[in-house]
């Protein structure tokens, strides 16, 4: 109580105050702007036709939300859930699929929705399992592409940040089921 009060009569945030080890990366109105630019790129690529963006469960729930409420152009959408992680900070390698898609793909444009791209090997697998419902197009959108375990090859349509290392949390983002609520994107500090 004596660390809240000295803080808070500065004025540093809630946030702050309940999670001292983590590292403020990109803030919530620069995430704003950043998902504003990338739908308007999106409506723009894209004018003649509905796209489907398909969500990869969880991490990616809450960019998406916010990205469908920027396009200007008819979109639908649905979700994919895969889990890789047993918990922790590095990929088992091992993709399971724990939700399939729900809706029809064939002859559709479809946008595949990631959190974060970090060895690939989740999109690689996912891009295959969409393919094989025969859409027109595939194409995707992360909101972090970090690149220094990357082991597929990759091509991000839709890039929002880029970073080289680090496990990051917030906005959707977790670490052992945590931190996914916060504002804007931290850096998980060991
Ligand atoms: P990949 O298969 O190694 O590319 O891992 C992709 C998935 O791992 C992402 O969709 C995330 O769910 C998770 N992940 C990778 N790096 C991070 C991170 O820094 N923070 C939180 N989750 C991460
Ligand atoms: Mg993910």
């Amino acid at each position: 109580m004596v660390y809240a009060y000295f803080f808070t009569s500065f004025d540093i945030t809630a946030e702050f105050l309940i999670m001292p080890e983590l590292i403020p990366v990109f803030t919530k109105d620069e995430i704003k702007s950043m998902v504003l630019s990338i739908a308007e790129k999106i409506s723009s690529d894209y004018q003649s036709g509905e796209i489907i963006l398909i969500g990869v469960l969880k991490g990616a729930f809450i960019f998406l939300s916010d990205l469908i409420r920027h396009l200007t152009i008819p979109v639908a959408i649905d979700f994919v859930g895969t889990s890789s992680y047993e918990s922790g900070t590095s990929s088992s390698g091992d993709i399971r699929l724990t939700k399939e898609v729900s809706v029809d793909l064939k002859h559709k444009d479809v946008i595949i929705v990631e959190d974060i791209v970090d060895t690939g090997l989740t999109l690689t697998y996912l891009i295959d399992y969409i393919k094989s419902f025969g859409p027109r197009s595939v194409k995707i959108c992360a909101l972090i592409d970090k690149q220094e375990r990357r082991e597929a090859d990759i091509r991000i349509d839709y890039p929002c940040y880029s970073i080289n290392k680090g496990f990051l949390v917030g906005y959707g983002l977790d670490f052992n089921e945590n931190y996914r609520g916060l504002s804007g994107i931290y850096q998980l500090k060991f």
